[in-house]
Formats: C-alpha cells, structure tokens, sequence
C-alpha cells in the first residue's frame, strides 16, 4: 500500500462562540510519518484529532487525504482508525468480536473478517485471548485490542489520543516501543497525540508543539529540543533554567558583570536566558565556545544518578544536574564553584510581560 498524505489547511474550530480551541493550524503529514501533537492541557490536541477523524465539525478550514478534500465526510467515510486514551471497548463482547465490529459494519464476509481479525491479533500479540471479554485483560492487553480495532480496517491514516496515559511508567515505555514498531511495520501516517513531551521525543519522526490552539514550532524531536523557538517550547519540551538578563548590542547576554554568547542573537532588550541544567558543568570553561561564570553553592542535593546544584551568580540561581560518578564529591554549600555551558546551550528569548 502506497503512503498517504494527510494536510490541514487552515484548520480551526471554536466552541459556541468561545475562543479559538484551534486557531488555524496548517501543517503536511507526510506518508507513513509519525506526527506527534505535544503540548499543555487544553491546547486544542484533542479538537484537532477529532476533527481529523470527523468526530468534531470544524469551524473553518480543510482536510485533505492525497489531495482529496474529505472536511464534510462522516466519519466511517474517511478511512481512518481511532484509538482514545479511554479505548471504549465494548464491555459485553470478546476481543475477536470488538475487534470484527468495524469490519461487520462495512459489511465483509465471515471469512474475510475470521482472516482479518486472526491477522491482527497475531500484528498485536494477542493471539491466544480472543475469547477474553475486556474486564479480563491487562490495561496494556486493552491498549492492544483498541490498537487492533482500528488496523483491522486498514485504515490509510491512524489517529491516536493519549493511547498510553491509562498504563503505569513501565508498561507504558514497552508500548510506546510496540507502537512506533507496528506504525513503521505498516507504514501508515498517523497523527499522535500526547501532553508527555518524553513520549513525544521518543515516538514521533516529528513534534508539532501546540500552544493556546496554534503550531508553536513543528520539527524533529532533535529540532524541537536542540533549537526551540521560543520560551514556551523551551520550557515545556525539556528542562530549563529561566533567568531574566539583557540582550545588548551585538546580541549578547549581559547578566550583572557577566557577558554571555548566544547560539542565535536576540533582539536588544529584556530577555529570559535559558540553559537545560544538564548541559551546565562545574569547573573552568574546556574551551572557546562555551560561556562561563562564577557563584556561590547555595544547595546540593544527592538524586542517585544525578547531583542537583542550586548556584547563584550575579542574583540569579542556577540549576546545574550533573551525572553522579563513584568518588566525585560534590562542591561544599557555601563555597565559590565556576560554572561552564556552550555557547550553542545558550537560549534567549524577548521578555515580553
Ligand atoms: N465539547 C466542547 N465544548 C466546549 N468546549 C470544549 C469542548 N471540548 C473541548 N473544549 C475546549 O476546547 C479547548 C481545547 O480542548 P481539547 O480537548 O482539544 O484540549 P487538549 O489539548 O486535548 O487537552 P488535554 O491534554 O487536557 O486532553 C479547551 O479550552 C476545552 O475546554
Ligand atoms: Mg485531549
């Protein structure tokens, strides 16, 4: 099966005359991608996936599937599989048979669905828990079944909303790699959606981060975190300290006496500089391209792998994490420490309230 391409031009949609739940968001989702939607509670991710699947009527804009403009389709028309976080699996029935439900719909033989639903299954290693009614599987074996009632279909696009949210941490990061090895396996383009920005990283060929309803950066999880493109992104993808300071002539950072170098300039004035509290080391800086400064431990705090420093440098307090080694020791509170980061771990963004 050739890939599709699925495009949303200019889609938005508002509640009963509320604000914008999705503010005109246009993007490409290339054949056989995955396509993640990150971003806070209530930015509009669940709105536009249903829109997608045409759960939802949208307010302006449109869909397109190869180019066809399927925006006033019902939704068993656009040929697309869902999976909600809650999997609405039909309580009364087994998994072979909530599984054939979609295809009983449209109609196939007893034979083709036998053949379908037995395919599926083996796809979703569930093979010997067809008779299983719902209340008597796993979380991660429900997750499964909702996975394989919407593939059964072979449907040309699958739309994901939260699918991982109702397992533990642990089974959760089996299934985010049992997801991502199904969607490649049949190369279908599906759009994901998900508030866990590790998930997101983990699972997505690309993030689109959304932010009150819009794209606020869409690019590759490396992209996204490498070079956010604004404090938003930076702050909600990752960790990050956030220090007001001054962009001065020339595009570098002036915090008290010290003056720091950017990776990309930022516009004269207030800014909040933002450095990820792992890429800051102790000790004098290991060459030209990194920015450094010194200040004060003022806590320090044992976390098994890692060693959190709280240090403060011209007023402002530093988050530094550095990896725990056998026999290091950290700096006493108290005492003057140098700090170092690169110049490309170097964030500024316009402070605009
Ligand atoms: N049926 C509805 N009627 C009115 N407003 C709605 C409806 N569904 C969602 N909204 C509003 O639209 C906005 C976007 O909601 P949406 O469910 O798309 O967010 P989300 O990003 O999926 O959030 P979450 O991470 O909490 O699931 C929110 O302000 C929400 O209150
Ligand atoms: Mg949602």
């Amino acid at each position: 099966m050739a890939g599709t391409t699925l495009v949303l031009d200019g889609l938005a949609k508002r509640y009963n005359d509320g604000p914008a739940a999705v503010d005109h968001i246009t993007l490409e989702v290339a054949p056989g991608e995955l396509l993640g939607l990150l971003g806070p509670s209530g930015c509009g991710k669940t709105t536009t996936l249903r829109m997608i699947g045409g759960l939802t009527p949208t307010s302006a804009g449109r869909i397109l599937v190869d180019g066809h403009d399927v925006t006033a389709l019902p939704p068993h028309k656009r040929d697309m599989g869902i999976v909600f976080q809650s999997y609405a699996l039909f309580p009364h029935m087994d998994v072979a048979a909530n599984i054939a439900f979609g295809l009983e719909m449209r109609g196939c033989s007893r034979k083709e669905i036998a053949e379908k639903v037995a395919a599926v299954l083996e796809l979703v290693r569930l093979g010997d828990l067809a008779r299983r009614r719902p209340k008597e599987l796993s979380g991660g074996q429900q997750q499964r079944v909702a996975l394989a009632r919407a593939l059964v279909i072979a449907p040309r696009i699958l739309l994901l909303d939260e699918p991982l949210s109702n397992l533990d941490a642990k089974l959760r990061e089996e299934m985010r790699a049992e997801i991502t090895d199904i969607q490649r396996r049949l190369g279908i383009t599906t759009v994901f959606v998900t508030h866990d920005q590790g998930e997101a990283l983990a699972m997505c060929d690309r993030i689109a981060v959304m932010e009150h309803g819009r794209v606020a950066q869409l690019g590759t999880p490396h992209a996204i975190y490498e070079h956010p493109a604004s404090e938003f992104v930076a702050d909600f993808v990752g960790r990050s300290n956030r220090i007001a300071a001054r962009a001065g002539a020339g595009g570098t950072i002036a915090l008290g006496d010290h003056v720091f170098r950017t990776a990309v300039p930022a516009p004269a004035g207030p800014v909040t500089l933002m450095i990820r509290p792992h890429r800051i080391e102790l000790g004098p800086p290991p060459g030209p391209d990194w920015n450094t400064c010194s200040g004060v431990v003022r806590r320090v705090t044992y976390v098994g792998d890692l060693l959190a420093l709280e240090v403060e440098c011209a007023g402002a307090s530093f988050h530094v994490e550095r990896p725990t080694q056998p026999g290091t020791a950290a700096p006493p509170v108290g005492t003057t420490t140098s700090l170092a980061w690169r110049t490309a771990d170097t964030l500024a963004f316009p402070r605009t309230a």
